[in-house]
């Protein structure tokens, strides 16, 4: 749950790169920070706890000499965020000659540091990483370790022989005094990816991190060990020590899509490039789309499997799903799924796997109980190239572009729109809705774009005054019936995680089987009323909590009056969305309302304390 960036750079000093390139990664955590450089033989290091501008401020991360360096943003898992849990972390000597930065867990540390400190190493840190130094350290000085395929470093022997010992998650990097013009970097289930550049070798957890000095990228693979020197790229299978050729391949983001491009943060920018990206949605390639609503027909059960905001774009495909193609699917939060589904999953099952990051590890851990029992798996991401591409039978790429807000906002309107032209396809394959009615939705899906547009130009002011009139209320209602309970839970989720308001979503019909027992005068109830088949019963269930005192905030259709006469305040949607894509333009409000509350309450919304953008731990 961590950064971790590098290079070799053939003139230059590293750091500057390095502060610049964690920057870009900070999405994936920011409660600590540190870099090491090698020059003429000597490691460097800084490293602090704090956000990366707060330790540039104290520390000057920029002034560490040398072209050759690594670095790491931290999101702790082992050791709180104090400084000496802040990577890099060393071997025993002092001054340090190793120094390693890792993203993911060591699962088998606790036997490995008892096994060191036995044979008498002496630790710092409180973490899993500082394992691996201490290992390749022990390594180098027994020497007990078989040279493997032809490679003639001792330093890179001991490596790999201590990466053959590491049980768990890693993208790991590793520089040593002993070998000072080499880095390596190793995987195994975390996130690597190398950059490619003319005078250059960069490493990051992910492609935005090296966005502005290349586009050319190659994917590390798990079990693989990769050795950088100024002329030398090579990756090793761990394994063996063989020799593995990739081919690089180029992303076609343009930088300035990492920057904030004068937003005052990434989540406010995120939401408003939702209209271009749901056009992107509408663009995909062709075959993809076949494909998916073709192994859906053929699937005895589907169980779609998520965590978080993309959880709730699968519970919003569930009703879409059934209502347009007539097909039953579960939607099921990842981290239940093992224990729930594990042992009925059969080779008649189908997965549809929806991850925005492609890296969260409840959900590849589901995918792969799935795999175990043969089950089909199908994947919805933003990140091609992620784990979850390369697991799934057949996958789409929604191509939202890089998400950097640690809320996901675009990513979640952007996999509706994907799900629900899929169900739209899969209810032309099995002919179960009109011609007439596929033709509406395929003409309404194309209007979304515009919709959204409409939302942001027009109702952006008043949601933000909304949230000045509300920003000091305690705990909020979200309510929403059939496929709306779907966008009030993300409406829930978003206030909460960036504005840290507890907040209650439920199904409207059932917030009077306890929940109403909350209300008093003034009580803040957010209703997700689109003109459905729910409507007439949603009004009932306003006028149930205004009765008590509540105070009616509606996410209602363009003049519809019924509501708009009940309710203290209201946001309005462009008239003509069917309920089944209603999700797509009603969730757009409930991120504004989010991110001006996060505002007015004087809180980070790109940053929210105790979260990260990718959850690569169970
Ligand atoms: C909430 C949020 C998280 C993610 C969840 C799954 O704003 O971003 O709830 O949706 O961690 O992440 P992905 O989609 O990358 O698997």
């Amino acid at each position: 749950m961590c950064g971790i960036f590098g290079c070799i750079l053939k003139e230059g000093q590293a750091a500057p790169i390095i502060h610049a390139a964690l920057k870009r990664l900070e999405y994936r955590g920011y409660d600590s920070v540190g870099e090491a450089t090698l020059d003429e033989g000597k490691l460097y290091v800084k490293k602090d706890a704090g956000k990366i501008d707060e330790v540039h401020m104290r520390r000057n991360l920029d002034d560490l000499p040398g072209r050759i360096g690594i670095g790491h943003t931290r999101w702790a898992t082992h050791g709180a965020p104090f400084q000496v849990n802040a990577h890099p972390h060393f071997d025993c000597s002092d001054p340090p000659k190793i120094a390693v930065v890792h993203n993911g867990i060591i699962e088998n540390f606790a036997e490995l540091r008892r096994e060191l400190e036995d044979a008498g190493h002496v630790f710092r840190s409180k973490t899993d990483t500082e394992v691996i130094p201490h290992l390749i350290e022990e390594y180098l000085n027994s020497k007990q370790f078989a040279t493997k395929g032809n490679v003639d470093s001792e330093f890179i022997n001991a490596t790999i022989a201590a990466i053959g010992r590491l049980q768990g998650s890693y993208a790991l990097a590793v520089v040593s005094t002993s070998d000072p013009d080499m880095i390596l970097c190793a995987r195994n289930e975390s996130p690597l990816v190398l950059g490619i550049a003319d005078n250059a070798w960069y490493f990051a957890s992910d492609i935005p991190a090296f966005l502005p000095l290349t586009n050319k990228i190659i994917f590390v693979e798990n079990g693989e060990l990769v050795v950088l020197r100024e002329n030398l790229l090579e990756i090793r299978k761990v394994a063996d020590g063989s020799l593995v050729s990739r081919e690089t391949k180029l992303v076609d983001w343009p930088p300035e899509m990492v920057e904030k491009q004068g937003y005052p943060h990434f989540m406010l920018k995120e939401i408003h490039e939702q209209p271009r990206c749901l056009r992107n949605t509408l663009r995909l390639q062709e075959k993809y789309l076949e494909l998916l609503p073709t192994f859906l027909d053929r699937a005895r059960e589907v169980i779609m499997v998520a965590c978080g905001t993309s959880y709730h774009a699968c519970l919003a495909a569930s009703y879409m799903f059934s209502k347009l193609s007539f097909l039953a699917t579960h939607p099921v939060i990842a981290s239940e799924f093992t224990e729930q589904h594990g042992k009925s999953v059969s080779i008649d099952s189908t997965i549809l796997a929806v991850s925005q990051s492609g890296e969260t590890a409840d959900t590849l851990a589901a995918v792969e109980t799935a795999r175990q029992r043969a089950a089909t798996i199908l994947g919805l991401t933003n990140v091609v190239g992620s784990t979850l591409t390369r697991i799934s039978r057949v996958y789409v790429g929604q191509q939202s572009g890089p998400e950097i807000g640690v809320a996901a906002t675009k990513t979640f309107t952007s996999q509706l729109s994907v799900l629900s032209q899929l169900a739209i396809r899969l209810a032309k394959k099995r002919g179960k809705v009109s011609q007439e009615e596929i033709d509406l939705l395929e003409e309404k899906i194309e209007e979304i774009p515009d919709i959204v547009e409409n939302i942001v130009e027009t109702q952006e002011e008043k949601v933000r005054t909304l949230a000045r009139k509300y920003k000091g209320k305690q705990c909020f209602f979200f309510l929403g019936r059939g496929i709306s309970y779907a966008t009030a839970l993300e409406g829930r989720l978003k206030l909460m995680e960036v504005a840290y308001v507890p907040s209650i979503a439920f199904p409207a019909g059932e917030s009077k089987h306890g929940p109403i027992s909350l209300i008093t005068q003034g009580f803040p109830v957010i209703f997700v009323c689109p003109p459905d088949e729910t409507r007439r019963t949603v009004i009932g269930n306003i006028m149930e909590m205004k009765a008590r005192g509540a105070s009616i905030i509606a996410i209602c259709e363009k003049g519809d009056e019924d509501i708009i006469k009940l309710v203290d305040d209201y946001v309005e949607i462009k008239e003509g969305i069917p309920g089944v894509l209603s999700p797509i333009p009603y969730v757009v409000p409930l991120q504004l309302f989010a991110y001006y509350m996060a505002i007015e309450r004087g809180c980070d919304p790109d940053m929210p304390r105790n979260l990260a953008k990718s959850v690569t731990v169970k």
